[in-house]
């Protein structure tokens, strides 16, 4: 039974804690046999017996569960570099999309691109990701937006998912916008998403979720409704991009139809914020996203002390979030978001894992739950989220081997 000692500080991260307790324990160790968590606690508690097992010394170091990115895009064609550009100079995100750019240029992107294309390319990102400490990844469609290209997008997340030590959950999001092709008849494409796209994934256990962009120029409240229903039919969970630009309705029918995750929030309002809390639905908070397109931040304290879990994640896309470095977005959650490194590290780990509904097997170091952990080169959580240098990941333990 391998054994981690000398740990300066062990982030626990138990999934039935309140936000703000990271479960800390100073001067820790941890013991795993296989994939699975045996034993996490004080040095000192450490049962004799494991004192003969061969042991990893820690040199003083930060020990966290693996970091859970539940909200990505991780697989397009192209970038958007230019966009990055004219959006400095003044135009808005909308007005380029308006104007054809935006998601439909990487959707033209993606189309061109072949399966095996986009396979290297994610998997290259999936390398970087698990560099950072990055063990669990959500990943949405959306780029393909017509049968053929979805379903490529999502097999590449089955693809990817057998052959990468990352793990993979993929989400449906057939309702990114209405492409071009169908623009004046959103309803044919809003069929073809309910009566074609829905049931060939249920069927083939393509995607756990299903999400849908409710947003002004993407889906209205009725149209998601009106997929998320279908989804949910299917047996589909669901996810909602909600009142991401503008305060429309999101959050609100997210709390109706029982999603696990409204996603952004940044302009959520107060009723919303009173559904979300009788919900159960956790808010995932992107501060990447806010930060690229010098938006407003999701407004977290209001969303805690209402009761409400709030994740963090990256947003990873060639739009709104080409990083897909979730260290920096926590510090940006500590920073603009105004959580404490404790939730921030909850928000990457526990509260992640219960926004893909997996809570009860990974993002906590207790026994029982998979051996997904990092060494972090740092003293201490605070000191990790307050210096933030590019990558303090020395060693990533995925599935109880290190990778
Ligand atoms: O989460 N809001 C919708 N989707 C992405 C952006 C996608 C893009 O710009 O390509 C987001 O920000
Ligand atoms: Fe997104």
């Amino acid at each position: 039974m391998p054994i981690l000692r000398n740990i300066a500080q062990l982030a626990t991260c138990p999934s039935g804690n309140p936000q703000e307790d990271a479960g800390l324990i100073d001067n820790a160790a941890v013991a795993w046999t296989g994939d699975t968590i045996r034993w996490a606690g004080p040095a000192g508690d450490m049962p004799p017996e494991y004192n003969s097992e061969p042991a990893i010394d820690c040199e003083r170091r930060l020990v966290i569960p693996g970091l859970i990115d539940c909200h990505t895009h991780l697989c397009f064609g192209g970038w958007r570099a230019d966009e990055f550009a004219q959006r400095i100079a003044g135009a808005s995100y909308q007005e380029i999309a308006a104007a054809g750019g935006g998601i439909s240029s990487t959707v033209t992107a993606t189309r061109a691109a072949s399966l095996g294309e986009l396979r290297r390319k994610a998997s290259l990102t999936l390398d970087a990701m698990l560099r950072l400490g990055v063990t669990t990844v959500e990943c949405k469609s959306g780029y393909g937006l017509d049968t053929a290209n979805e379903l490529k997008l999502l097999e590449v997340y089955r693809l990817l998912n057998q052959a990468h030590p990352v793990d993979l959950v993929a989400t449906f999001l057939g309702a990114h916008v209405v492409p071009a092709e169908h623009r004046n008849l959103r309803a044919r494409y809003v069929g073809l998403l309910c009566d074609e796209l829905i049931p060939a994934i249920a069927r083939e256990g393509l995607a756990q979720f299903c999400d849908a962009f409710v947003e002004n120029g993407a889906f209205t409240v009725a149209e998601a409704r009106r997929i998320l229903s279908r989804a949910a039919e299917y047996g589909l969970q669901i996810k909602i991009h909600a009142d991401q630009l503008s305060d429309f309705g999101g959050a609100l029918l997210a709390a109706e139809l029982g999603a696990v995750s409204a996603e952004h929030l940044e302009y959520i309002s107060k009723e919303g914020i009173e559904a979300l809390a009788g919900s159960g639905t956790v808010a995932v908070s992107l501060p990447l996203a806010s930060f690229y397109l010098g938006e407003a931040y999701l407004p977290a304290r209001e969303l805690l002390t209402a009761g409400v879990p709030v994740a963090v994640a990256t947003d990873f896309n060639p739009g709104s979030a080409p990083s897909f470095h979730l260290p920096l977005a926590m510090t940006m959650a500590c920073v603009n978001q105004h959580m404490t490194p404790q939730e921030v590290l909850n928000g990457a780990t526990t509260v992640a894992a219960r926004a893909i509904s997996a809570s009860d097997r990974i993002g906590s170091l207790l026994p029982g739950y998979k051996a997904d952990l990092v060494i972090v080169d740092m003293p201490s959580l605070n000191q990790w989220l307050y210096q933030f240098v590019p990558n303090a990941c020395i060693k990533v333990l995925k599935n109880g081997l290190w990778v």
